[in-house]
C-alpha cells in the first residue's frame, strides 16, 4: 500500500480563496491534508503562515507544504527561511515540474491573485507527480544546504 502524502496548507487573505480550493482539491485527491489558516479573508500577515507551514516541513511532521499569498512571493521568501525548507513560487507547470525535478522543492507557493483554481489543479498534480532527479542535482541542491549550514551554523542539516 502507498504511503499517504502529509500536506500543510496555509495562506494570507490573498491567498485565502484559493488555499480553500487547494485543500478541498488535495483531500478529494486522497492527501492528508492539516490546514495552518488563515480561515478568513481579513487582513493577515503573510510570514505568519508561511512559517507555521515551513515549520511543519521541516520538523518532517508532512511531507509536503503549499502556501498562498497575493503573488506566492512573500509567503515563499519567508519560508525560506527555515532551515531545511526550499519553497518554490511556481504560478505555472513548468516551473512546478522544475523545482521537483532538479531543486527538490518541498514547499509549492502559489499567487492567489495570479492563478485561478483550474490552473492551481494542474500546478498540484504536476508537483505530486514529478520526482526530484537526483544525480547531479543532488550536489547543487546539497550546496544550498550548505549555505544555510554556514549563516546558520547552530542549526543542524
Ligand atoms: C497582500 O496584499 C500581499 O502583499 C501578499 O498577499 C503577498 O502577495 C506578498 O507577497
Amino acid at each position: 500500500m502507498e504511503k499517504t502524502i502529509r500536506v500543510a496548507v496555509g495562506s494570507d487573505h490573498a491567498g485565502f480563496p484559493l488555499k480553500e480550493r487547494v485543500r478541498q482539491y488535495l483531500e478529494r485527491k486522497g492527501f492528508d491534508v492539516e490546514d495552518a489558516g488563515t480561515n478568513s479573508t481579513n487582513s493577515v500577515d503573510y510570514p505568519d503562515f508561511a512559517e507555521k507551514v515551513a515549520g511543519r516541513v521541516a520538523s518532517g511532521q508532512v511531507d509536503f507544504g503549499v502556501l498562498m499569498c497575493g503573488t506566492g512571493i512573500g509567503v515563499a521568501l519567508s519560508a525560506n527561511k527555515v532551515p531545511g525548507v526550499r519553497a518554490a513560487t511556481c504560478n505555472e507547470t513548468i516551473s512546478a515540474r522544475f523545482a521537483r525535478s532538479h531543486n527538490n522543492a518541498n514547499v509549492l507557493a502559489m499567487g492567489g491573485r495570479l492563478v485561478d483554481a483550474a490552473t492551481a489543479e494542474k500546478i498540484l498534480d504536476t508537483w505530486f507527480r514529478t520526482p526530484f532527479e537526483g544525480g547531479r542535482h543532488e550536489r547543487r541542491v546539497q550546496k544550498i544546504s550548505s549555505i544555510e549550514q554556514r549563516y546558520h551554523p547552530e542549526k543542524k542539516a
